[in-house]
């Protein structure tokens, strides 16, 4: 019975160390619709080479929710990249990620 009890406890306390990371790390990619294609944001990659540091984009640039609007497709992302907000403010012409300009496909996929 106390083995049962044990193993109970450890089972229970491993679940919640599981659930504990994914609240740590946010959500492993985000789905964006998109009439010219979805775009998958691999929030996975981004926290990693952001090294961890939630406080990059929350939640100045984003509110920690897949829901809210991201307000980045007003003037097919000119408007964003001008005032490095949403995705413009890394992904703009001579940032530290590729501009809208040219690299659609790199974000924007057909299904
Ligand atoms: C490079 C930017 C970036 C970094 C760094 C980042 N996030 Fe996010 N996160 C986003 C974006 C973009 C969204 C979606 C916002 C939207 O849809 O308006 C989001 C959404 C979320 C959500 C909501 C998920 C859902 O399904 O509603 C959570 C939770 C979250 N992030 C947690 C974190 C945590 C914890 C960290 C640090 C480990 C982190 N984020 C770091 C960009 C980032
Ligand atoms: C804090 C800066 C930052 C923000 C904000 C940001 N990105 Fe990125 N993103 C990067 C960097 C850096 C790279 C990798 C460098 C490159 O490929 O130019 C990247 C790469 C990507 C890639 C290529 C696949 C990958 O993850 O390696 C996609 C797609 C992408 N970003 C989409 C987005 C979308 C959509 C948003 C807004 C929801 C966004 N990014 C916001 C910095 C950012
Ligand atoms: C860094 C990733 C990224 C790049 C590069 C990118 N887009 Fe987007 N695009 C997005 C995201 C994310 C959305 C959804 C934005 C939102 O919901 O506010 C979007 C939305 C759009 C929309 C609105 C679609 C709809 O159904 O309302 C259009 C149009 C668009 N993009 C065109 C383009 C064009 C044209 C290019 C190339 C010049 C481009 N995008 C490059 C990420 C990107």
């Amino acid at each position: 019975m106390r083995l049962v009890a044990t193993l109970f406890t450890a089972a229970v306390f491993f679940s919640l160390s599981l659930l504990d990371l994914g609240a740590h790390h946010g959500p492993e990619k985000l789905v964006f619709k998109a009439r010219n294609g979805d775009v998958t944001f691999s929030h996975e990659a981004h926290v990693k080479r952001a090294k961890g540091d939630c406080k990059t984009c929350h939640d100045k640039l984003f509110p920690q929710s897949s829901t809210a609007p991201l307000n980045y497709k007003a003037g097919v992302h000119k408007v964003a990249e001008a005032k490095k907000i949403s995705c413009g403010a890394c992904h703009f012409k001579a940032g530290p990620a590729f501009a809208s300009q040219g690299s659609c496909a790199k974000c924007h996929v057909k299904g």
